[in-house]
C-alpha cells in the first residue's frame, strides 16, 4: 500500500539489496499493520476476499509450483502453500528486506516451507520453465511500463508451457468513484495490462472484476488470468 511509499520510500531503496525502477515497499510488520486497519475500517474486509479470490482465479492444485512475485510480507503465498499442500512447492520475491523478513517469519510460525527471497521482476532468480503458476497481485502499478514488459518476459520464461498467470491491481484512481476515488494507492488499466500480457506471449486471457461494496473505501480490483502459449 502506497502509506508506506510515503513514509519509507526515501529509505527503501538503500534498505534493498536489489536495485529497481519499481516503487519498493519496506514496511514489513508496519505494512501488515496498516495493512489490516485499512482492511477492517475502510475496506469492509474487501482486501482479505481479493487475496482469497486471486488464488481462487488461479485455480491452484495440489502439488503445484507456485511463484509470487512481489510478494510483499507474503500473505498470499502463505494461503498458496495451504492449498499446493506437501507434494507442492512457493516461493516468493520482493526486493522489500523487511518485507521479506517478516515474509519469512510468518511463514516460520505457520511452519510452511515457503522460499521468500530477496528479488526484483526484471530479473528472477529461478530456472526456465519451474512454476505451474505465477502471482502478481497489487504490484503492476509500482513499476513503469518498461520494467512491466520486462518482468512479464521473465514471468514467461519461469513458467512451464501452458502455466497459468494472474495477474489482480486496484483501478486507477480516474476510474474509482465515492470513498475510493480519495483512496492513496495506485492502480492499473485492467485493458493496458491486458495488451501487455498479450505482447509477452501470453494466451487465452480471461478477466474479471471485483468492485467496491457499499460504504467501503476499496479501490476495486481486476484480475487478469493467461496461460503461457
Ligand atoms: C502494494 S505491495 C503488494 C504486496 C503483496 N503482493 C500484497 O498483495 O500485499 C507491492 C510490492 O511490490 C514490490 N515491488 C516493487 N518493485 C518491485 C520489483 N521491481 N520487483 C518485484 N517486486 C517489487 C514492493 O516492494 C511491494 O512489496
Amino acid at each position: 500500500m502506497h502509506s508506506f511509499a510515503r513514509h519509507r520510500h526515501s529509505t527503501a531503496g538503500k534498505a534493498s539489496a536489489k536495485v529497481t525502477k519499481g516503487l519498493i515497499l519496506n514496511g514489513g510488520w508496519r505494512y501488515d499493520l496498516t495493512g489490516w486497519f485499512c482492511d477492517t475500517f475502510l475496506f469492509r474486509g474487501q482486501w482479505r476476499a481479493l487475496r482469497l479470490r486471486t488464488a481462487n482465479v488461479a485455480r491452484i492444485q495440489p502439488g503445484e509450483q507456485v511463484l509470487d512475485v512481489g510478494c510483499g510480507t507474503g500473505t498470499l503465498a502463505i494461503d498458496v502453500a495451504r492449498r499446493v499442500g506437501t507434494a507442492g512447492h512457493v516461493a516468493g520475491i520482493d526486493p522489500g528486506t523487511e518485507q521479506i523478513a517478516r515474509a519469512r517469519s510468518k511463514a516460520a510460525r505457520h511452519n510452511l516451507p515457503i522460499d521468500f527471497q530477496i528479488g526484483v521482476i526484471e530479473q528472477l532468480a529461478f530456472p526456465d520453465q519451474t512454476f505451474d503458476v505465477v502471482f502478481s497481485t497489487l504490484m503492476m502499478h509500482h513499476l513503469p511500463n518498461s520494467i512491466k514488459r520486462q518482468g512479464l518476459a521473465e514471468i514467461a520464461r519461469v513458467l512451464k508451457p501452458e502455466g497459468r498467470l494472474v495477474i489482480a491491481d486496484f483501478k486507477r484512481k480516474q476510474e474509482r468513484q465515492g470513498r475510493a476515488a480519495r483512496f492513496h494507492a495506485g492502480g492499473s488499466s485492467m485493458q493496458d495490462l491486458a495488451a501487455l500480457v498479450k505482447d509477452a506471449g501470453f494466451a487465452h486471457l480471461e478477466m474479471e472484476e471485483m468492485r467496491p461494496t457499499r460504504f467501503s473505501a476499496f479501490p476495486g480490483t481486476g484480475f487478469v488470468r493467461a496461460y503461457k502459449s
